[in-house]
């Protein structure tokens, strides 16, 4: 038997992974987002360029493609590790003049990571992003926007929202210099924190060795190493959030893996996932736009939820009795004998077609039918046995209440209307 790509999920139900995406469409109208979509498959240049070289995703993670009749040999092609990047070269490509952008899509995202819960090879992303949006009023409201949408979702699961700010370019200069004269001065860190000093130091605070860990408790801290602009929006954005009552916890340690962040980043995780436990993970990205070749910067702000990760909070989330709900089903045709099986077919075929969902039983004893609509979770059973089809009625039967009542044909949908 041939199996599935390790990493990967076959969705046998797709209606709560829908129910999310209706869900987050709803809310993004509110904020006026619009939906795009960019392809799957882009340049690999684009995600060197923007998630940086040394960043895990690029350097490990990704799947790079070929074709078999690839003409120009210089662009190579890889699947979208995310989407932040896609959407900021189509802002660029189509010339987008109308600033903020708000735009949000959805979809696989593929990474080449050990498989384990909450973790897969490919998964699926709602990215979410304001182009072009450079006040720091601009992070309090996304924020604010995820975190509603949250709070309401989850409704008794605990969450945490955890922030840092990363400053400027010239300010991380600053901080990353007292960081390495603090890691000179320290001994025994790990050799994967020794090789992250030298290629992309602020990731050491990822590690997860113990002793390197509470070694990082003493580090410097790069919110005491911002310029005054950067202080100033640092200091703004706590004001908004206060205000707009929305709680987080300041990491000083939260530095995200991808290497377009600047100033704000932010990541809202659940203790109920285990070890992957972030489920939606975001920042802000001023010179993101340039680097991928616009003639101007455009301050950026965006964020994404890990479909897959959220659906497991969701599980989580279920109640026992919500947990025990049979399945439902409008209404069940069920003819008596093969006689009656024309008539059924006619008949689910005119419930339907006033927009009323209905199945019809072809098969079984009238013992197994009945317990094949309670497993369905049936609010009404249409029964057609021989004395039914030639009076041209059916008997309906309310399965919640026991009610029978025998209705002619031209009244089905007037009945089970009521
Ligand atoms: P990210 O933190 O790499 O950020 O991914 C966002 C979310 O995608 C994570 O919080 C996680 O829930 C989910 N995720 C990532 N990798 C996997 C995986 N292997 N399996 C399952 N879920 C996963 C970004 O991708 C940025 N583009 C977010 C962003 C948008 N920043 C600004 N705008």
């Amino acid at each position: 038997m041939i199996s599935r790509i390790k990493g990967t999920q076959d969705v046998l139900n797709l209606t709560v992974f829908n129910n999310v995406i209706g869900q987050i469409k709803n809310h993004l109208a509110l904020y006026s987002f619009i939906e795009i979509q960019t392809p799957l498959i882009e340049s690999l240049d684009l995600f060197q360029r923007s998630l940086g070289q040394d960043t895990d995703v690029v350097s490990k993670e990704m799947f790079v493609i070929e074709s078999r009749q690839q003409n120009d040999s210089s662009e190579r092609i890889c699947l979208r590790p995310e989407m932040t990047a896609s959407m900021v070269r189509a802002f660029n490509e189509n010339g987008i003049q109308q600033v903020p952008w708000k735009v949000f899509s959805y979809g696989p995202c593929f990474r080449y990571e050990r498989p384990q819960k909450g973790r897969y090879r490919q998964f699926n992303q709602i990215s979410m992003e304001i182009i072009g949006a450079s006040s720091i009023g601009y992070d309090a409201q996304f924020i604010t926007m995820l975190d509603r949408f949250f709070n309401h979702m989850l409704q008794e699961i605990d969450y945490t929202l955890e922030i840092n700010f990363l400053g400027c370019s010239d300010d991380r200069i600053v901080f990353t210099d007292a960081l390495r004269i603090f890691l000179n001065n320290s001994s025994g860190i790990c050799s994967q924190c020794q090789e992250r000093k030298e290629r992309n130091i602020m990731r050491i605070f990822d590690c997860k060795n113990s002793v390197c860990k509470d070694m990082y408790l003493n580090a410097p801290i790069i919110t005491d190493y911002l310029c005054d602009c950067c202080g100033g929006d640092w200091h703004q954005l706590q004001e908004y959030l206060k205000a707009l009552s929305v709680n987080y916890i300041h990491r000083p340690t939260l530095v995200r893996g991808l290497d377009y962040y600047n100033k704000t980043v932010f990541e809202f995780a659940s203790n109920s996932l285990g070890a992957q436990n972030a489920f939606c993970g975001g920042g802000r990205y001023n010179n993101l736009a340039k680097e991928l070749g616009a003639k101007e910067d455009q301050p950026s702000i965006g964020a994404a939820i890990g479909v897959e990760r959220f659906l497991l909070l969701l599980e989580a989330c279920k109640n026992e009795s919500d947990a025990s709900l049979p399945a439902s089903l409008f209404s069940l045709v069920m003819p008596m004998t093969i006689a009656q099986h024309t008539q059924a077919l006619l008949i689910a075929d005119m419930v339907r077609a006033d927009g009323l969902q209905s199945e019809v039983l072809l098969e079984g004893s009238i013992k197994s039918m009945f317990r094949k609509a309670d497993k369905l979770g049936a609010t009404y059973v249409l029964i057609i046995g021989e004395t039914e089809q030639q009076n041209k009625i059916v008997k309906i039967k309310n399965m919640k209440s026991g009610h029978e009542q025998e209705v002619p044909y031209d009244q089905i949908i007037h009945y089970l209307k009521q």
